[in-house]
């Protein structure tokens, strides 16, 4: 064996870096071995592969070499100069994993020959394929499993075929809250008292009994629990968390039809989302995994919830949170449910009418003063609708009181004229006709049903704003395209940030809180509509962020907002070019703290003593000012070190 004069001939080269392991170290030209030895002298790790790349120098902890055949990442230390980061791997649900462990060995190694036959094995199954894709644990698992595959040993065996008997029913869990689905079904008004309700595989019940208790019909079927339940059309149906709890992908199917049968209006459809629990130690079978309570789990993305809805019913699912869908059954119902989402502020003034107050202009003629409760009640519609509304949409007492005497709606609306501000009208309007373009171009975006489904309000909208649906449209579309323009987003990121609203966030993006997305600049209504489209509600969303650059939209999910370092404690990228959805739920260790909360401070005091902290917090950590979010666990530390070596410094 010859010592390479120059450069390394064993390891392997990934972009700039070498990896190789411990046993080849001497291998190695003198240049290499002497910063790998210098690194290992200041680390304590028990590295078994290193990794070199420049002067940096990374000291890995793989899973036990000779045992897993694809061993996972345990720790690491990255040793840079003076910068030493060092990372724990050991409780992460999805830590890197290395492949081609031969390559990393000397040329004489007796193991290569086994890890070498694997990996021709690994790649005659096409498991390489795309290997951007398999660099963590998950990913890789579920790349060996859909390939009917298991690890055993150094082999790559056929899964038996499966004849395991499922227990479903021991997937039912009682419920202290409304589930999810239902949850989305209450707050998107499909079910109140009033409406029926079926609960499709409902489990142990408690969703029924929960609305049975606040007045709604409800009953629900379960083919374990409630064989005799009542099966019935309904309102809505929920069909919730069944379906990954199926093993026959063709049942799953027929499920989804049999459920869609009893649905007059509305089908929510949840079922549980890959990547949010661990599936370690989880036995695969065929496309999910078996649990220790010989339950099964299948585990969706949310394009294959999509997927299977429009597979099996032949309509779109729209997405209203994760991992849960809506049906519908009526056109009618799926433009309103659209158009709700996306006009939240004008239904917000539906609900508010503005109390009696001093006006410069009294009405003059004495009817009008005795109709003021009406004209109360009038305006606050014209705020609503944003336009002269028809008979029909006005409130009953109003039309009634309008009526009984004689006075029509453009004569009420001359003497509201005299009473309230105009310019309010004007605003009112033109917000209004931004919701419109908003949800049509959305509605375009959604390839949801033709317009002529359009329900009359919206017919009425779109003539009075636009001249008629067709260039309400056109106007639509304008604006869609508008959206590819980056000039276009930055300019209304300008006026959002000039406003107040949203803040820099130092590389080119804005954050704001979510709940003034609805009176952000259109433009920006837009970005994030496209991407509540693609995820679903904002609900618990505290921050959005958007990176004009990436056309990205990351939702940051954050338990404590007061907090002096808050918790992200999930953050959701949505990226608007590919469609592609990447949603990190953090663990205790993984969880980041907000650096950027000094932003929405709401007095000087409060921003400057958070501005302390966050600049307290980049300094420990040697953070560029531009940074955004920390792990917590790295200040943890820094500050840790910080302390002892205070200690040692003091004794
Ligand atoms: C995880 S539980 C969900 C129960 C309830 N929907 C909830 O969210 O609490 C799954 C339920 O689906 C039922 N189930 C299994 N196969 C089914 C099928 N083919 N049709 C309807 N329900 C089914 C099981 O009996 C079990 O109660």
């Amino acid at each position: 064996m010859t010592r390479a004069a120059s450069g390394p001939r064993v390891g392997k080269r990934v972009g700039g870096a070498l990896y190789f392991h411990r046993s080849a170290l001497d291998l190695l030209d003198a240049e290499t071995n002497r910063k790998v030895s210098s690194a290992s002298e200041r680390s304590d790790v028990p590295w078994n592969v290193a990794k070199v790349e420049g002067e940096a120098v990374s000291l890995l902890r793989y899973e036990d070499f000779d045992d897993h055949a694809f061993p996972c990442l345990l720790e690491s230390v990255r040793i840079d100069g003076e910068r030493v980061v060092r990372s724990d791997y050991s409780n992460r649900e999805n830590p890197p994993v290395l492949h081609r462990k031969e390559l990393l060995l000397r040329p004489d190694d007796d193991r290569i020959p086994v890890f070498a036959a694997l990996t021709a094995a690994a790649e005659g199954h096409g498991l390489f394929a795309a290997s951007h894709r398999i660099g963590t644990k998950q990913a890789w698992t579920r790349r060996v499993t859909e390939a009917g595959l298991t690890v055993e040993g150094h082999a790559l065996v056929s899964l038996p075929p499966p004849s395991l008997e499922i227990a479903r029913h021991r997937t039912a869990i009682a419920r202290n809250r409304l589930s999810a689905p239902m949850q989305s079904l209450v707050r998107h008004e499909f079910v109140s008292p009033g409406t029926t309700v079926l609960d499709y595989g409902c489990g142990q019940g408690d969703d029924v009994r929960a609305l049975v208790e606040g007045g709604v019909e409800a009953f629900g079927w379960d083919p374990h629990f409630l064989p005799d339940g009542t099966l019935a059309q309904a309102d809505a149906v929920n069909l919730g968390f069944v379906l990954n709890v199926i093993e026959e992908p063709v049942e799953r199917l027929e499920t989804l039809r049999r459920a869609w049968s009893y649905c007059r209006r509305v089908l929510a459809v949840a079922v549980m989302i890959s990547g949010h629990r661990p599936t370690a130690g989880l036995r695969p079978y065929r496309d999910g995994f078996v649990t220790s309570r010989g339950t099964f789990q299948r585990y969706f993305t949310p394009d294959e919830l999509k997927e299977m809805v429009r597979e099996a019913l032949g309509v779109e699912g729209f997405a209203v949170g994760l991992g849960v869908v809506f049906a519908f059954r009526d056109p009618a119902d799926e433009r309103a449910f659209l158009y709700r989402r996306q006009v939240r502020r004008a239904e917000r003034v539906v609900s508010y009418r503005p109390p009696p107050r001093e006006r410069a202009i009294q009405p003059r003629e004495p009817l009008a003063e005795r109709m003021r409760p009406t004209l109360d009640a009038l305006w606050a519609t014209l705020m609503a609708v944003g336009r002269v509304p028809s008979f029909d949409e006005l409130p009953t007492d109003v039309g009634h009181a309008l009526r009984k005497s004689n006075v029509s709606i453009s004569r009420a609306i001359g003497w509201c004229e005299g009473i309230f501000d105009r310019d309010e009208f004007e605003r009112a309007a033109a917000a209004r006709k931004e919701d419109l373009v908003l949800y049509f171009a959305l509605g375009a975006f959604t390839q949801s049903v033709a317009l002529s489904d359009l329900a009359a309000r919206l017919q009425r909208d779109a003539r009075a704003f636009f001249g008629g649906v067709g260039k309400a449209k056109e106007a639509a579309m304008a604006f869609l395209f508008s959206l590819r323009a980056s000039d276009h987003i930055r300019f209304a990121s300008k006026q959002a940030i000039g406003a107040g609203i949203a803040h820099e966030d130092g590389r080119g993006g804005i954050h704001f809180r979510r709940e003034k997305k609805d009176d952000l600049p259109l433009a920006l209504r837009g970005v994030v509509g496209c991407a509540s489209v693609l995820y679903g509600d904002l609900d618990d969303v505290e921050v959005v962020r958007i990176d004009m650059e990436k056309m990205a939209v990351s939702l940051l999910y954050i338990t404590d907002f007061e907090a002096k370092l808050p918790l992200i404690v999930r953050d959701v990228r949505i990226n608007l070019r590919n469609q592609a959805i990447s949603d990190k739920i953090f663990d205790e260790d993984g969880r980041r703290v907000f650096l950027a909360r000094s932003a929405y401070a709401t007095d000087e005091r409060e921003r400057v003593q958070r501005e302390a902290i966050e600049t307290r917090v980049r300094r420990l950590l040697a953070l560029q000012g531009t940074a955004q979010t920390v792990r917590h666990a790295n200040i943890v530390r820094a500050l840790k070190d910080a302390a002892g070596k205070q200690l040692e410094r003091s004794s």
